[in-house]
């Protein structure tokens, strides 16, 4: 791997932290995404859900349950309310190994919270969830990026937007269509795609994003033969990131930023 190549090139592969270095600390709060970074991460992968009071959060699920002490859905809390949530405890219930004293203070960020504290020298790759339910989450999603000028971004790939919505996705390649875009396709089979699916694709994105269980090397093939990137998750251990890469994969989500980094040598 090239190393020093643009994020957006084939012949660079990109260590995603997925919901930040999620294996060693509370998914999607400020500790796991700079745990990432220090692991050697190109990205922090953030999930985007929208409180009653339409503000953007990194969380995963709609519903507040798994990751803090309450339960509920995210749009029925205020920002207000939501900070007032334990983003680390079930964390070390969960892994008592990997527990920490200072995960228990942990809270959920926001998007602004996240662009605060990382700048514009991180790179993003921001997943939009729940657009259905959430009118208005791409045009906020937009402005929050122009805010803290992260459109147009200073490096190629700075940001990425991805999505398993492809109305989301084409909605936002038409308001800007500089802006990166891999389509999530979810397979539960061995995975296929035809070229005409691939073509359409190419339209509005720059790759695809897939589970790495149900691909063989034919279908990498098939995608980057298409001119598409190829980013898989989320892969944790490092036989399975080593046999991704020589089908040539172009990317990796994984808990454990530090382990791919071990593969990739930028550790
Ligand atoms: O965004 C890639 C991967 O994270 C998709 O699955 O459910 O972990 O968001 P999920
Ligand atoms: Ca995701």
């Amino acid at each position: 791997p090239n190393s020093s190549a643009s994020l957006l090139s084939p012949d660079r592969i990109v260590n995603i932290a997925h919901r930040g270095a999620s294996g060693h600390a509370p998914e999607h709060t400020i500790e796991a995404y700079e745990m990432g970074e220090r692991m050697g991460a190109d990205y922090i992968e953030i999930d985007l859900q929208m409180t009653k009071d339409g503000q953007l959060v990194a969380m995963h699920d709609p519903e507040v349950n798994r990751t803090t002490n309450e339960i509920g859905l995210v749009s029925e809390y205020t920002l207000n309310d939501m900070k007032e949530l334990d983003a680390g405890s079930w964390f070390n219930q969960a892994y008592p190994d990997k527990a920490q004293e200072s995960f228990e203070r942990l809270t959920i960020p926001t998007l602004h919270e996240v662009f605060e504290r990382f700048g514009a020298d991180a790179n993003y790759y921001i997943e939009i969830k729940q657009s259905n339910e959430s009118p208005g989450m791409t045009d906020s999603l937009i402005h929050t990026l122009k805010e803290y000028e992260l459109i147009p971004t200073e490096r190629e790939g700075a940001v990425i937007i991805q999505s398993f919505s492809k109305e989301s996705l084409q909605e936002i390649h038409e308001i800007e269509p500089d802006l990166p875009i891999i389509q999530l396709i979810s397979f539960n089979q061995p995975a296929e795609i035809s070229s005409q699916e691939l073509t359409e694709i190419k339209k509005y994105a720059v790759g695809l994003g897939v589970n790495y269980r149900y691909i063989n090397e034919s279908f990498v093939k098939d995608v980057r033969e298409a001119g598409l990137l190829l980013h898989t998750y989320t892969v944790n251990e490092q036989k399975d990131m080593r046999q991704l890469l020589g089908w040539g994969v172009t990317g990796i989500f994984t808990n454990y930023p530090d382990r791919l980094s071990e593969v990739l040598g930028t550790a």
